[in-house]
């Protein structure tokens, strides 16, 4: 593709027809991109592209909402043509009709009026009511510079078509709330309320920030009770006024610490069931000095306000920035299986690439699976993108495509959750409520929304059990739990009602939560003897375990021995880099529009190569990077144990008890909490 800058018409035509060909009968949103890329170019005077919002040549770090079959799109950043490299920032807003059904080449898109008063930002998030869309967060243009102003909520109330602002908010303490960016965002609208987890704050989100100052990554969680909706944690459970209430989640000190990270540019996804109030996953990013890794995901219990952590299985996916996700529940609701596509390649530095993989993270086995797309017409890489969910499609908008592509127009894109296949259409199913629940849990207000007509796909099936309306044989995470809402909660099961009036799954009943489902009814025949043979089968299995453990335990005290003693050699020999790990280091200016909007501190100063140099020399040290001779291991543990930051590539900054052995001796209760990590590591020696 990047040879299309210089092709005159008839190599286009002809390549426009080879890309039919490969496709069959549908013309692929390839052929779309080379045809407007050649019209963009003709010699005739510029269009006022902006007539048609499907007509951008690029679109990302916008954010978005669904409300009922509307998708709103509001800022990010956006070009015109390829070689627009400056205010790019822009307060654009727009539609997608799901409504309704399109090709993926001329989706039913529409401008809405110019909003004035809410700021050009990028990286912030769109949450909203069901009535009215909330604007937090976000940053300001780095090119030209703009200086951010005090932060404001401004909130859209759709039926009258108006933007209100919402002055110097401050939460319960009293504390002014900052705009944070590029942090994960999430909507829960039954409850009323929005979350934002972590991001930073610096020159562009800040007024009044020093430039000498770097950026500073937030572990915050932030919460926001929309106007109208009551919270029982705050107002004595009162419904909030007209100003919503805000709440600092870390500020209260109700944040369990040891679980709770910073991080920038991931995702968070919310899950029905498992707790009182659901359970929110926290999936990918990172900070300057560390990315999250996947193989162990951040569980957050809306209900309790803690974090948990929870192993995953199968084959995981690289770590990365700025992917998007979106979630889908088995009618039934034994399963929830949370998409996750795209996002950045953050080493090495400098061939830095956007993925254009698929994944799915089964919950509540926690497997993770990749999706095939062999044969598929893929979306070309992308990050900075978002994604919704609408009767069971997920609608991919927009996304950084790095410089292979001079335009990605529309860059919309219809992947079917169901048959796992790319589509040239989006369909506007018959049926289903607003909210395009399933039907079996259209009561439920805590259901997850977009999930109508889906079907547990084969692929899926095959690694959980069950049929397509769910009944998931696998109920329980595949990694062990130790606490938190999966060690005791459960899925909120539903009846599904086949067309013939039969009841397909029989189970609780919808709400029921943790502790409503199971239990009660239908009580076995002879539960004494079950008790018994279930104990003597668990004493078995911890005999079996403890000796297990003991002998991993032998194995790794023996191996960070010497790894201490070859580190101790080593560090009188190698000196460590003056700066490690800045990691992902989106430097390329112009070239990279994520640019600033990467994790970089310091992409706006010179020193940033080096830094960013430093990030991928560091990033063989990682956990799930690939490995690693014995000497980067042993650079990575005299990294740790001299107190430097964690090199690019570990986990998170607090989940660094993910480290390998964290250049602490190990521990024999460390192996029996994590023998699955300890194995790990004598395994990798
Ligand atoms: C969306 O649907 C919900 C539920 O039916 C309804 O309460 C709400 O008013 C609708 N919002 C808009 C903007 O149509
Ligand atoms: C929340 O509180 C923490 C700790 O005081 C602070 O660092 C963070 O900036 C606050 N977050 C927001 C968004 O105001
Ligand atoms: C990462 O950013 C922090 C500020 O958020 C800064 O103190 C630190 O030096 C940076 N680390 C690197 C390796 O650049
Ligand atoms: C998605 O795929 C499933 C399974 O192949 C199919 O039944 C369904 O009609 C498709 N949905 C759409 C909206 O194309
Ligand atoms: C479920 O748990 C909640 C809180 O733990 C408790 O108040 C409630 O009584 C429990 N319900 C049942 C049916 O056990």
């Amino acid at each position: 593709m990047a040879s299309l800058r210089v092709m005159g018409s008839s190599a286009l035509t002809s390549i426009a027809c080879s890309c039919c060909a490969c496709y069959h009968d549908t013309c692929t949103p390839y052929v779309t991109i080379v045809v407007r890329w050649y019209l963009d170019r003709a010699p005739t005077p510029l269009l006022p592209r902006q007539d048609n919002p499907a007509d951008a040549c690029l679109r990302w770090s916008h954010q978005s909402a669904v409300v009922n079959g509307t998708l709103y799109l509001y800022g990010g950043r956006a070009k015109r043509d390829s070689n627009q490299d400056s205010n790019t920032w822009n307060n654009n807003f727009l539609t997608v009709d799901l409504k309704t059904g399109w090709q993926i080449s001329s989706p039913t898109m529409e401008h809405l009026p110019q909003p004035s008063g809410p700021p050009p930002t990028s990286n912030g998030f769109l949450w909203n009511s069901g009535n009215t869309l909330y604007l937090y967060g976000g940053e300001y243009s780095d090119n030209p510079e703009a200086s951010p102003v005090p932060y404001s909520l401004w909130s859209y109330d759709i039926p009258s078509s108006t933007w209100k602002e919402h002055p110097k908010p401050r939460t319960v303490e009293g504390v002014p709330v900052e705009r944070s960016a590029e942090g994960s965002g999430v909507n829960i609208p039954h409850l009323g309320r929005g979350l934002y987890f972590g991001g930073h704050v610096d020159r562009f989100t800040t007024p009044g920030w020093d430039i000498s100052v770097f950026r500073v990554y937030l572990r915050s969680l932030l919460e926001f009770t929309f106007p109208g909706f009551s919270n029982p944690a705050v107002n004595d459970g009162r419904a909030a006024g007209e100003d919503g209430i805000w709440r600092n989640l870390t500020d209260d000190g109700v944040q369990d610490s040891a679980g709770f990270t910073e991080r920038a540019d991931g995702v968070l996804v919310y899950v029905p069931g498992y707790s009182e109030q659901g359970i929110l996953l926290g999936l990918a990013g990172g900070t300057n000095k560390s990315y999250t890794q996947m193989n162990v995901i951040d569980v957050y219990d809306i209900a309790e306000q803690k974090w948990y952590k929870q192993a995953t299985t199968g084959s995981i996916p690289e770590y990365r920035v700025n992917p998007c996700a979106a979630a889908v529940s088995a009618a039934d609701g034994s399963s929830v299986q949370v998409h996750l596509f795209a996002g950045q390649k953050l080493l090495p530095y400098g061939s830095q690439e956007q993925y254009d993989d698929m994944w799915i993270l089964s919950i509540p086995s926690f497997t993770w699976i990749q999706v095939d797309q062999k044969d598929q017409p893929v979306p070309p890489g992308r990050s900075g993108h978002t994604c919704t969910m609408w009767n069971s499609q997920m609608v991919v908008v927009g996304g950084y495509v790095g410089t292979e592509l001079s335009c990605d127009s529309p860059g919309i894109y219809v992947f079917n959750t169901s048959s796992l296949k790319w589509n040239t259409n989006y369909a506007a199913l018959k049926g289903g409520n607003e909210l395009s629940q399933q039907i079996s849990q259209e009561q439920d207000p805590s259901a997850l929304h977009g999930s109508y007509g889906y079907t547990v796909p084969q692929a899926v099936q095959e690694v959980i059990g069950g049929n397509a309306m769910g009944s998931a044989t696998v109920t329980a995470p595949a990694q062990t739990v130790t606490a938190g809402p999966f060690a005791t909660g459960r899925p909120i099961i539903y009846t599904v009602t086949q067309g013939d009036g039969s009841v397909a799954t029989e189970t609780a009943t919808p709400g029921a939560g943790p502790n409503g489902s199971g239990g009660s009814g239908r009580g076995g025949p002879n539960i004494a003897a079950i008790i018994a043979g279930v104990v003597a089968a668990l004493f078995a299995i911890l005999a079996g375990y403890l000796g297990f453990c003991a002998w991993v335990y032998r194995r790794q005290l023996a191996l960070y021995k010497r790894h201490v003693a070859m580190s101790q050699r080593q560090s009188l020999g190698i000196a460590a880099p003056a700066v490690l790990g800045v990691g992902p280091g989106n430097l390329k200016g112009n070239d990279s529009p994520l640019g600033k909007s990467s994790l970089d501190a310091t992409s706006a100063t010179s020193s940033s190569n080096v830094n960013a140099r430093g990030g991928a020399g560091r990033g063989v040290g990682g956990y799930h990077a690939v490995p690693t001779t014995k000497n980067t291991f042993a650079g990575g543990l005299d990294r740790v144990s001299t107190n430097s930051a964690n090199g690019g590539g570990v986990n998170t900054a607090r989940s660094s008890t993910d480290d390998l052995m964290e250049g602490q001796e190990p521990t024999f209760l460390g192996v029996l909490l994590s023998p699955r990590r300890s194995l790990k590591v004598i395994n990798r020696d």
